[in-house]
């Protein structure tokens, strides 16, 4: 007997809508697969900070559902969110959270051990980050502070990676190396990204890029 192994999508949006003073976007609809990495670009004020707060749990929509690893999260009562919102999904933002004083180390442990995941030190490496990593963070430059906690996040092991402009504040040879960590990530833990730039280099070494345009994703 043949065995067939379904391959579900780890994230899947149907028919999402969402108005603010305007309509942003009208039954979008999306899916990503393990192993696979999107990109969303537009013109701002188009709505992709929107679109990935609906699709990371974050933000209900006005309609539609979004599913994430088959839970229909807005169903979902607040704990049973926050529980996917743990231990799936891990969300990079511009600007870092991260305890100044406190090692970079630290701030990854601090991470993990509500995950209960263990760190792989490979991480640091591919981030470049492994000389400073017992360093006080508030002694780091922001473009490390940012790869420290980037490193945090991935530390968690999340199966979807939402990131909004991660690389906004870094330098181009930076920005590369993020990139680079994103997508061995995704391969080695049969992850998935979604990424929101409005930096065409940095879309083009996702997978898919689509441009978020007249309330619709259309590729690109
Ligand atoms: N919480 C909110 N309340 C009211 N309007 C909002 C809110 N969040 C975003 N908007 C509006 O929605 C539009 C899209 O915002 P955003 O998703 O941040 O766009 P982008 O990330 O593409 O620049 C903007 O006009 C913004 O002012
Ligand atoms: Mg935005």
């Amino acid at each position: 007997m043949e065995i067939v192994i379904e391959n579900r999508p780890l994230l899947m949006a149907d028919s999402i809508s969402k108005s603010y003073d305007y309509q942003l976007f009208d039954n979008l609809s999306l899916s990503l697969y393990s192993q696979q990495s999107v990109s969303v670009m537009g013109r701002s004020g188009t709505g992709k900070s929107t679109l990935l707060h609906i699709l990371s749990t974050l933000l209900k929509p006005d309609s539609g559902s979004v599913k994430i690893l088959d839970n229909d999260i807005y169903t979902l009562k607040k704990e049973q969110i926050d529980t996917i919102r743990r231990s799936s999904i891990g969300i990079i933002f511009q600007s870092h959270y991260l305890f100044k004083g406190m090692t970079a180390l630290e701030n990854v442990e601090s991470a993990t051990l509500l995950s209960k995941t263990s760190i792989d030190r490979d991480i640091f490496e591919i981030l470049e980050i492994e000389s400073v990593i017992d360093k006080r963070v508030g002694d780091l430059s922001g473009g490390q502070q940012q790869r420290v906690s980037i490193a945090r996040v991935l530390s968690k092991k999340p199966k979807i990676i939402f990131a909004d402009e991660p690389t906004g504040n870094l330098d181009k040879d930076t920005a590369n190396i993020v990139m680079d960590a994103l997508n061995i990530y995704i391969k080695d833990n049969d992850a998935a990204l979604f990424l929101v730039t409005h930096d065409e280099e940095i879309a083009k070494k996702t997978q898919k890029l689509y441009f978020l345009d007249n309330k619709k994703l259309n590729i690109r």
